[in-house]
This record gives structure tokens, sequence and C-alpha cells, in this order.
């Protein structure tokens, strides 16, 4: 048997494996999916947090490849009740052959990996969201070649999960990276270190979104307060006005620049109603190619845990 493979943060790809991952992504949103890839396998959701796009994007992907699913809700399952972790693990494995977790600390997601003899997928943690971050990028190389080392690519707003995720995407990826953070909510010093010491293009933090989105190619935003933080919700709208994306930054980047926001979005905080709705949004390409690169992901998980 081989090694099982998990997918817990972009890193755990190499760059290659990425491309492969991509190229498969791409090929099977073109030609449509392998129907019988998945099938007498299920793919397990674990989640602790609410989701509309991840969620029905795995489902609908794992029902693509005439797979099935089983949405477990982590309030009706004995983990409530303090089951551990590990024995958790350890008796999902028994039953599904891939599990998707959405929840907050991402040493969840590690002691469910460490346990499991099945690939688990990071549906979303509080320190990051590498599968949102892999189908941006499917967008990016959609909408302007796959040559992302000619492009220049900024972030507008909280150095959170999604910023991490593409921290280390640029980093795996060779493309330059701009992110414009308020002082006090840039990434965490770790993730950059760890992505700049391998990376092979910059990967640059300002605390000015002008500067940021200057001569952009794309512009990438999220939530100013994500899951999880909503007690700090009124107190970060006043820190991160000065980074809505909205039609005045938007002069800044390139005439022909997209924007992407992985959603929800909160219109007339992070982003303006009239970029999200105007001609630099790809943001509804991006919600769907979500479905394709998780279906991609699983193939190839499920596949090289073979
Ligand atoms: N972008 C994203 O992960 O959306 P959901 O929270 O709806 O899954
Ligand atoms: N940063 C957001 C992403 C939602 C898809 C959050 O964690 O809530």
């Amino acid at each position: 048997m081989n090694k099982i493979r998990h997918f817990l943060t972009v890193f755990d790809l190499t760059a290659g494996e990425i491309a492969e991952v991509l190229k498969l992504a791409l090929d099977t949103k073109k030609n449509g999916p392998d129907r019988g890839a998945a099938s007498g396998k299920v793919l397990g959701l674990l989640f602790e947090k609410p989701s509309t796009r991840t969620r029905v994007s795995f489902e609908a992907a794992m029902f693509s490849l005439g797979g099935n699913v089983t949405f477990l809700s982590s309030r009706d399952l004995q983990l409530r009740r303090g089951e551990p972790l590990k024995d958790t693990a350890r008796v999902l494995s028994r039953y599904l052959h891939c599990l998707a977790v959405r929840t907050f600390g991402q040493e969840v997601v590690e002691k469910l990996a460490r346990w499991s003899s099945i690939p688990v997928i990071n549906g979303l943690t509080d320190q990051h969201h590498p599968c949102q971050a892999l189908s941006d990028v499917m967008t990016v190389m959609e909408k302007k070649g796959d040559e992302l080392g000619r492009l220049k690519i900024a972030w507008v707003g909280d150095g959170n999960n999604v910023a991490n995720s593409w921290i280390q995407a640029a980093s795996r990826l060779s493309f330059r990276l701009v992110l414009a953070c308020p002082p006090g909510y840039e990434p965490a010093e770790e993730i950059l270190s760890e992505a700049r010491a391998v990376a092979s293009a910059p990967i640059e933090v300002t605390n000015d979104p002008v500067e940021a989105v200057t001569g952009a190619d794309v512009v990438n935003t999220d939530v100013w307060a994500s899951m999880g933080q909503e007690d700090e919700t009124e107190q970060r709208k006043e820190v991160f006005m000065p980074y809505q994306v909205n039609a005045g930054l938007m002069r800044h980047a390139k005439d022909d620049a997209i924007v992407l926001h992985c959603l929800p979005a909160h219109r007339g905080e992070e982003i303006t109603d009239e970029v999200l709705e105007g001609p630099w949004s790809v943001v509804w390409d991006q919600a769907e190619n979500k479905m394709h690169i998780q279906r991609a992901l699983v193939q190839w998980l499920l596949k090289k845990s073979d």
C-alpha cells in the first residue's frame, strides 16, 4: 500500500503535484469528469463551521465521479460528547475512503490525519484554506494564462487563513504576491518566513493598499472577520475600512485586472457591490472552480493513496 497522502496545507503538495491537480481540474472542466473514478468510494464531510460552497462543491464533485458522500455535522457526532479525535479518525477510516474537514484549529486536522488510514483534506481551518487557494489559482490561470510568474497578484485585507494559503501557493508556484493588511493584521511571521525561505519570487507585505494594487493583474480580498471572530466584527470594520476594494482602489490596478473573493462577501465592507458585480469580478467562475479543483484533488488523493 502506498503512503496515505493528506492535504492539510498547500505545502503538503510539491509544485509538480499542484501542477498535476490543476491540470486534472482544467482538463475535467473542459472534457467532463471520469464518471467511474470514485465508484464505490465514500467521502465524509466533517464540518464544525457553516459552509455553502465547500460542502456542496465536494458533494457535487464526488457524485460526478460516481462516488457517494456523507455529511457529518460535528453537532451530531460523539465528538461533541468528548469522543477523542484519534478514536473518531480510526473508526471513520473503516467506513470511508476520504475525509474533508472544516474546523477551527489546524491541530484538529493534523490529529485526524495522524490517526486516519484514509486521506484527510483541510476544507478550512483558522490557519489555512488550501482548497480555496488552489481553485483561486486555477481561476487566475483561466483568465490570465499559466505564466503566473509574469503577474502581480495583490491581497487586500486580513492576513487570514485564505491569505496564508495564498502565501504558500505563491511560494510553491513562484509568483509575486503583495499583501496589504492593516498594522497588527498581517499574516503570521512564521507562515511568511517558511514560505519566503523556499520562494523564488517575492512575497511582500505592506500596510498600504494602493501600493499593493498599483499595476496589479489580480486583486484578491476576503471578509474582515472570519468565522470564529464574530465578536471582533465592529472593531474590525473601523480598522479595515481603508482596505475596502472599491472602484477608487481598482483604478490603481491594470485596466484588465480581475478581482477575486472566495465568498461569502459582505458588500459595503471588504468589497463594494460595484466591484463585486462589475467587469473586474470573476467570483462566480471562481466559485465554480472549487468543484473542479476538489474533484481533481479527491481523485488524485484516492489514486495516490491506493
Ligand atoms: N469560499 C468558501 O469556502 O465558501 P463556504 O464557506 O461557503 O464553503
Ligand atoms: N476567511 C473566511 C473564509 C470563508 C470561506 C473565514 O474563515 O470565515
